[in-house]
């Protein structure tokens, strides 16, 4: 079966609709034709400050929104960066033959980096997209479902590995990003030009383990448009369309359908079925990670077992790597 592997950054305690809509989805959809490995990445998100605690909580309740949102643990292999030590140690290699100038025209960086200033920007968030690469490689997977804003990081890891091996022999497979045009943007609802992010924040965002009632009322004071009609249009209607790509994710009902419905109908309606389609999937969701977190020596077994399954294919690759390298192998 081919591989596909991904991740997100235990940043926050909750991850947001585009975290959901844009890749936690496709991974359980993913589940029965790949071979698949879903990572909490940790390791990443130690690159821009953050609380050894909460770090550590967090690690939990995003494993926990993992399972939520459909990984099955049983069926994919589920695990926490920090728990397999390849990732780090084939970063190291990788960053040996990544370019300067090739790391410093990555834009997620280059955006953060201006926004934080350059004293307050660590050397972990600048090879940040190199780990991610050893992530990717270490596991040899086909495909990385992720949004729209992973692409460029993908295109890295294709280079960086395409490097090794007409350097070294051919070690690592080359992934393909797998990127959804559907859900592979969701916009901010306050903000409807800008993707709807944790950095952001604000009455824009979308939490997946905010109070029902509170995300509510963040669907019904999202930013509409001028005008009255109910159409798609992403450069005149940045607001209406995003609810209506975030209906037809959620119900399954295609763009088209969804306008024609509401043909003559006020914005007032929409945002009416946008919430109520958002707390369907919302509800079930947080109950379940309640659930997953009133027994947390379970969630940590379950990670365990991930951790160990991670460990038997990525330190294969490793070996390999340090031995194509030239590393003596010790005694
Ligand atoms: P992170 O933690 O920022 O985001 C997790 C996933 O959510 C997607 N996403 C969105 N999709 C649609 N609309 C949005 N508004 C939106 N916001 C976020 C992201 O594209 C991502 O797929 N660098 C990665 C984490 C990572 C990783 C990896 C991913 C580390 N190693 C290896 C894949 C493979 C990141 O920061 O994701």
């Amino acid at each position: 079966r081919p591989r596909v592997l991904s991740g997100m950054q235990p940043t926050n305690a909750s991850l947001h609709l585009g975290n959901y809509l844009g890749a936690l989805r496709q991974w359980a959809t993913m589940q029965d034709e790949y071979d698949a490995f879903y990572c909490v990445v940790d390791l990443h998100a130690i690159t821009a400050g953050h609380d050894p605690a909460q770090l550590r909580e967090r690690t939990r309740v995003t494993a926990a929104q993992y399972i939520a949102g459909g990984v099955d643990p049983e069926r994919s292999t589920l695990f926490v960066q920090s728990h397999v030590p390849e990732h780090p140690q084939l970063a190291w290699v990788l960053s040996c033959i990544t370019g300067f100038g090739e790391a410093s025209r990555m834009t997620q960086f280059k955006d953060k980096a201006a926004r934080q200033g350059t004293e307050a920007t660590t050397v972990g968030l600048f090879t940040y997209p190199v780990l991610q690469a050893a992530d990717i490689l270490l596991y040899d997977a086909d495909m990385v479902p992720v949004g729209e804003d992973q692409r460029q990081h993908i295109e890295l890891t294709r280079d960086i590995g395409g490097r090794f091996n007409s350097r070294f022999g051919e070690t690592f497979v080359l992934p393909k990003a797998f990127i959804p045009e559907a859900t592979a943007k969701i916009q901010d609802l306050q903000d409807p030009t800008v993707k709807m992010s944790k950095s952001i924040g604000g009455a824009g965002l979308i939490e997946m383990l905010e109070e029902p009632k509170v995300i509510e009322k963040r669907i019904k004071s999202a930013v509409t448009d001028s005008g009255r009609e109910i159409t798609v249009d992403p450069e005149s209607k940045p607001g209406v369309t995003n609810l209506i790509t975030i209906l037809s994710a959620l119900t399954m009902r295609p763009v088209g359908q969804i306008v024609q419905d509401f043909e003559g109908r006020g914005y007032g309606d929409l945002k009416k079925e946008v919430a109520s389609a958002v707390l369907d999937t919302v509800i079930p969701f947080q109950k379940r990670v309640r659930e997953l977190l009133d027994d947390p020596a379970q969630l940590d077994a379950l990670l365990a077992t991930g951790a160990e399954k991670a460990h038997d294919v990525a330190s294969a690759t490793l070996r390999k790597v340090y031995d194509r390298v030239g590393f003596l192998q010790p005694m």
